[in-house]
């Protein structure tokens, strides 16, 4: 392959975090469009870590909206692709997966109205190592591989793919939908319409407290559709069993009654 990054000079499995723009395959490439997603992502965590009640909130839904619609992306054009140029990209992406699951699963317990306040700073934390060790599995191994199989035309393209899958991808936690192909595929527009409109229900709570209670039931009717939705057995197709092994940080044992 002539058609190698710019950034050769670079050795082979150079993290993202040292490498330029140019290295990477400049703005349309893949590489680029991740790095940026995860600088974005890093400026969330910091504002997460020094906020707490109705501003936290505000920051989380920011948070969900850039890191599911990143992750489903990554899910359905990337790790696909790394499967297949990777000698290990089972092994690599497998990995990723169970960090997103987890994500999953953690802000679906934030989004629980019945946390004691002791829970909410430990589930965020917890969110915020799992979200920090992602990008770490991503920019120092997963994506320096990919970087190493594909040309720079080849990086250009999927950035192309990822992008638009990202646009329209759910915003919200799913942790019951496959992290695989075919059954988050057919699960992504339903849920992008439901997840969307959810969104619009929380942004007008949160800017019109008096509206609150209208709004949040309509964003629970919303989301018991998409509940349902889930459940549909064909969303759960692709799913590797293991993807459910990664434990989240458990949970506060219950006092037995
Ligand atoms: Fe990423
Ligand atoms: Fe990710």
């Amino acid at each position: 392959m002539t058609d190698r990054p710019t950034g050769r000079a670079v050795p082979h499995g150079t993290s993202l975090a040292h490498q330029s723009h140019a290295a990477l395959g400049g703005p349309l490439s893949v590489l680029v469009r991740q790095k940026r997603d995860h600088v974005r992502l890093d400026r969330l965590i910091g504002q997460l870590k020094t906020t707490t009640g109705r501003e936290q909130d505000r920051v989380l839904l920011q948070l969900r909206r850039l890191v599911f619609p990143h992750a489903f992306a990554e899910e359905s054009v990337l790790w696909p692709v790394m499967r297949r140029v990777v000698p290990d990209g089972e092994a690599l992406t497998r990995q990723v997966e169970q960090e997103h699951q987890e994500v999953n699963e953690l802000v679906l317990r934030l989004d629980e109205e019945q946390l004691t306040p002791s829970e909410r700073p430990r589930l965020v934390n917890r969110l915020i190592k799992v979200l920090r060790e992602d990008v770490r599995d991503e920019e120092d191994s997963l994506l320096p591989e990919l970087q190493r199989e594909l040309t720079v035309s080849e990086l250009r393209r999927l950035g192309v793919a990822w992008e638009v899958v990202r646009r329209t991808a759910p915003t919200r936690p799913h942790p019951v939908v496959s992290r695989r192909p075919p059954g988050n595929v057919l699960a992504a527009l339903p849920l992008s319409v439901l997840d969307n409109a959810r969104d619009l229900c929380e942004v007008a709570a949160l800017r019109a407290p008096r509206a609150a209670g209208p709004m949040h039931l309509t964003g629970r009717a919303l989301g018991r559709a998409a509940t349902r939705v889930e459940r549909i057995g064909l969303m759960r197709r692709g799913e590797n069993p293991t993807t459910h092994v990664a434990e989240s940080d458990p949970a506060p044992s219950k006092p037995s009654t």
